[in-house]
């Protein structure tokens, strides 16, 4: 059968913001592996120009888009300098955070201002800045990246599972409104996953076992098992999944 593949993005352009590394690059190759033209972010102009390089060189097409999320104004100028390049903006996935494993009561409010800055209220404000163009077109995907600290957050990291649960409830409270506009809005929540963020846990003596005994899948998942799950997310193949938070991690959160 020769169908038109509800997965190509040709002709899309999506905006993924702290796609230097980790879970954004990879969700940035996997749109680009299926044609879309994407905004690669991070806070340093020559990572993201090498990381767009590398796209192109593998035959993706990309726009550089180097800003710090944190700057509100940068966000705005940003969306509206891709929609102006490309005409609009199609997908806007959001993964730019660092990683704050600090109890509560050791949290300074400088560390919780930036954490929340970083990871949810950038999403929000980027979210802000992309309905307009989304609308335009009657057409949108928005995936924002939470974690499985919304369910079951073992202590380690209480504001960063704070601010994944404000991801998710986001891509739950906006879906609604924008369900009639073509745009959807979901969250995913990675596991553990083999990134930068999480190698000082990689080298923590016993933690290959700890993964064996916990995870199901009996190890720790590869950014490209987040990546693809985005992608599908962003694809006309997901126009009737809105509002939803898709657990990927192997089976840990299933299992007690
Ligand atoms: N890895 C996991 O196991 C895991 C599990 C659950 C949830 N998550 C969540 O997934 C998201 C991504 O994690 P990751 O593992 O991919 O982290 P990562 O490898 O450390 O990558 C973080 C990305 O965010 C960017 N970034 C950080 N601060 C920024 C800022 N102020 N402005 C612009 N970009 C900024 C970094 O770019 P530059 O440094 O180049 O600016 C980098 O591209 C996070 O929200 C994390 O909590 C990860």
């Amino acid at each position: 059968m020769n169908l038109p593949s509800p997965l190509d993005l040709s002709g899309r352009t999506a905006l993924i913001t702290g796609s230097t590394r980790g879970l954004g690059a990879s969700a940035a190759r996997c749109l680009a592996g299926l044609g879309a033209t994407v905004a690669i972010n991070g806070r340093d102009p020559a990572v993201v120009a090498q990381r767009c390089r590398e796209i192109e060189a593998s035959g993706g097409k990309a726009l550089e888009a180097a800003f710090d999320v944190t700057d509100r104004a940068a966000i705005a100028d940003a969306v509206a300098g891709i929609a102006a390049t490309r005409g609009g903006l199609d997908i806007l996935v959001a993964s730019a955070a660092f990683y704050l494993t600090k109890p509560v009561e050791q949290t300074s409010d400088d560390e919780l201002e930036s954490l929340f800055a970083t990871k949810f209220s950038s999403a929000f404000v980027a979210v802000r800045c992309a309905i307009p163009h989304m609308k335009a077109r009657g057409w949108g995907r928005i995936v924002l990246v939470s974690s499985i600290g919304v369910i079951a957050s073992g202590g380690r990291a209480p504001a960063d599972a704070a601010a994944s649960g404000a991801l998710a409830t986001l891509a739950k409270a906006v879906s609604t409104s924008l369900a009639p506009h073509g745009i959807t809005c979901n969250a995913v929540a990675p596991g553990f996953i083999d990134t930068e963020m999480t190698q000082r846990y990689r080298d923590e003596p016993g933690n290959a076992a700890w993964i064996a005994g916990r995870v199901p899948a009996g190890r720790w998942g590869r950014p490209d098992e987040i990546g693809w799950p985005i992608a599908f997310l962003s694809t006309e193949a997901a126009s009737f999944i809105t509002g939803h938070t898709l657990i990927v991690d192997g089976g840990i959160t299933s299992s007690y």
